[in-house]
């Protein structure tokens, strides 16, 4: 199975997997898609080879740094300094740049033509880059206008096109054909009075664009960046998996879904989780269950007791009918998980289904070195555990990945960074 994630700024996590889902459930047993909350490209990169992914795709902040990671770039990356997608080739992690066809295949979806036309982009960021290069390269006549004049005019000579102050807008913008907004939501760089029907404008922000009012009610050609996303996330796709997306239900698929209401983590033994969900639970304000203190209270007896006395395969079962009990509560409730519980293919389903799975992961060495071994029946029966748990992990790893709706790292953070972390990335989303 192969492992996918995306990685970046928590505010633009819900993007990709959207896209996804659409596509997703046809090759669910090839491949497991998840986000990853890293707090720095470098972090990203680490995960990325611990974790032996074969491609990634990357939001802001990270666009930049994951292109200078990257031990091959493809030309767009190279003219850019940034890149949108990571794909292991031939054993390299290649970066590419696949925002360029969002761009290209919104203005193609929407029938505008670039060749010859006047082109004013807004923001001379990531996305604005992307935008100006594929512009240019389909023929434009482009302007960068940008707040700090020296960045639009770097990215412009390196594109082949012109850049400028915003200031210099009033006067470019009432000429221009085209014009691609870039900027932040409350950077507000066009007047109304300056927009004719004849203006096309092309917002990239996909979620309460404020320029679209301004657009309509001037008359112009509207497009949203909900078909930049789709467009830069089919290319994506194809690198990912060498099928081809199914664009027309990725397009009908809803850009943010529903979250469900219970938050589950799942991991190996001593990645943190149960030390992690008190934490978590009081920053969310929400009761917390630990599934194995449940199942021994239900059972009146330890776990090693369970698996030595009765076997694996009735812990499991007491397993499955803790986890379905707590997931069947009405209560929203941080849920900590057995390290096992994952491999149970329903209970992977329910969890998915019913609750936001966060992987809290560390590396099998250092989960190891986090528990008394003696407690933990599935490796103490080994000679060698840490052998035992690094094959054990690799062994439950797609099924961590294929239950994840994100993967938290816990190496060298604490408990209270941790459910910080998991906190910051669903809000986020909740917050919307
Ligand atoms: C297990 C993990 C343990 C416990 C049992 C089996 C596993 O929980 O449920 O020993 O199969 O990984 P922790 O992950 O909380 O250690």
């Amino acid at each position: 199975m192969h492992l996918f994630a995306v990685t970046g700024a928590p505010v633009l996590h819900s993007k990709s997997p959207a896209l996804f889902a659409a596509a997703y459930p046809l090759h669910a047993d090839d491949f497991a898609y998840f986000r990853m909350a890293a707090q720095s490209a470098e972090e990203a990169a680490w995960l990325f080879g611990e974790l032996g992914l074969s491609g990634m795709n990357i939001t802001a902040p990270f666009k930049g740094d994951m292109a200078r990671l990257a031990d091959v770039r493809a030309p767009e990356v190279q003219t850019l300094n940034a890149c949108n997608t990571w794909v292991v080739e031939g054993g390299k992690k290649c970066a590419y740049n696949t925002d360029i066809f969002g761009v290209t295949g919104s203005l193609e979806k929407a029938g505008v033509t670039v060749a010859g036309k006047r082109c004013l982009v807004l923001g001379a960021g990531g996305a604005g880059g992307a935008a100006a290069y594929a512009l240019r390269a389909a023929g434009g006549v482009v302007v960068i206008a940008n707040r700090t004049v020296d960045k639009a005019r770097r990215l412009a000579q390196s594109i082949g096109c012109s850049g400028v102050g915003l200031d210099e807008v009033a006067a470019i913008a009432p000429q221009a054909d085209l014009i691609v907004s870039t900027l932040y939501p409350h950077v507000d760089a066009l007047n109304e009075a300056w927009l004719t029907p004849q203006h096309v404008i092309f917002d990239a922000i996909y979620h309460g664009s404020a320029l679209r009012d301004k657009a309509r009610r001037a008359g112009c050609t509207f497009i949203d960046g909900a078909g930049w996303l789709l467009h830069q996330g089919a290319p994506a796709y194809r690198k990912f998996t060498g099928l081809e997306p199914d664009v027309e239900s990725m397009e009908k698929s809803p850009l943010l879904k529903a979250l469900p209401r219970h938050i589950s983590l799942i991991g190996f033994m001593g990645s943190g989780k149960s030390a992690v969900a008190p934490a978590l639970a009081s920053l969310l304000g929400m009761p917390v269950l630990d599934v194995d203190a449940a199942l021994e209270a239900r059972c009146g007896a330890s776990i090693p007791q369970l698996i030595g006395e009765k076997g694996e395969a009735y812990f499991r079962e007491q397993e499955r009918m803790a986890l379905e009990d707590a997931l069947a509560s009405a209560t929203p409730t941080v849920i900590s998980c057995g390290g096992g519980a994952v491999t149970q293919p329903l209970l992977s389903k329910l969890l998915k289904e019913n609750s936001i799975a966060i992987w809290i992961y560390a590396p099998p060495a250092c989960c190891l070195s986090r528990i008394d071994v003696s407690t933990r029946p599935l490796l103490a029966r080994h000679a060698n555990p840490q052998q035992a748990a690094e094959e054990l992990f690799e062994k439950r790893k797609s099924q961590y990945a294929k239950t994840a709706w994100m993967l938290v790292n816990t190496t060298c953070r604490s408990e209270v960074q941790v459910s910080r972390l998991i906190y910051d990335e669903i809000s986020n989303i909740l917050h919307r």
